[in-house]
């Protein structure tokens, strides 16, 4: 898989380490507080599972599927719920655990419904931002790592479902990327 990389932006340690740090300031932000994590499926649930089990406070982790590329290196815009049910954030503090920030679509349609159950706080935190103007209006309160306007892959991210497997992020061949 590797192969298919044009080039590697953080290797599996570089990524580790940064969770050490994102961990820690969650940590104290959230001492006197009882923690709900909602984790964005798919792409978050390499992140997730390193990033929980370096905070050591007593919180709930829910999952929220949605899809919003169906297939593509370019957002539709249009975001699907898929279940029925929300997980119960009322009167919660929620934190968002996603991949990546990208357009905003995503995120900012998550935030809404989320907003309209009342909870007690939302935050967001997500591995990577990408650096460019936004389609909706919406930032991540916790970063990993900003990267610039390209497509990666890796530690969870797909491109086609593909690649989610992958211990490294790195930007994807061009020649990879179906015309
Ligand atoms: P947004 O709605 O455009 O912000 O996109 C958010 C979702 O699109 C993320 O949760 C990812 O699943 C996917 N996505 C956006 N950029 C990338 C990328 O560079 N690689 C892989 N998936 C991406
Ligand atoms: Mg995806």
């Amino acid at each position: 898989m590797e192969e298919d990389l044009e080039r590697v932006l953080f290797d599996e340690a570089t990524i580790l380490q940064r969770l050490d740090e994102l961990a820690a300031e969650i940590s104290t932000d959230y001492r006197n507080r009882e923690l709900t994590v909602i984790a964005v499926l798919n792409g978050s649930i390499i992140f997730m599972a390193d990033l929980l089990r370096r905070i050591p406070l007593p919180l709930k982790l829910d999952c929220l599927s949605v899809a919003s590329y169906h297939g593509g290196t370019v957002t539709s815009g249009e975001i699907v719920f898929r279940q029925a049910a929300l997980p119960d954030v009322q009167g919660r503090h929620i934190l968002v655990l996603d991949d990546i920030l990208d357009s905003g679509n995503t995120l900012a349609a998550i935030r809404d419904k989320l907003a309209a159950e009342q909870p007690r706080s939302i935050k967001v935190c997500v591995l990577l931002r990408k650096v460019k103007d936004r389609q909706r209006r919406v930032d991540a309160d916790y970063v990993g790592f900003n990267i610039g306007d390209e497509f990666v892959v890796g530690y969870g991210l797909d491109y086609m479902e593909q690649y989610r497997n992958l211990s490294c992020i790195g930007v994807l061949r061009k020649d990879r990327v179906a015309a």
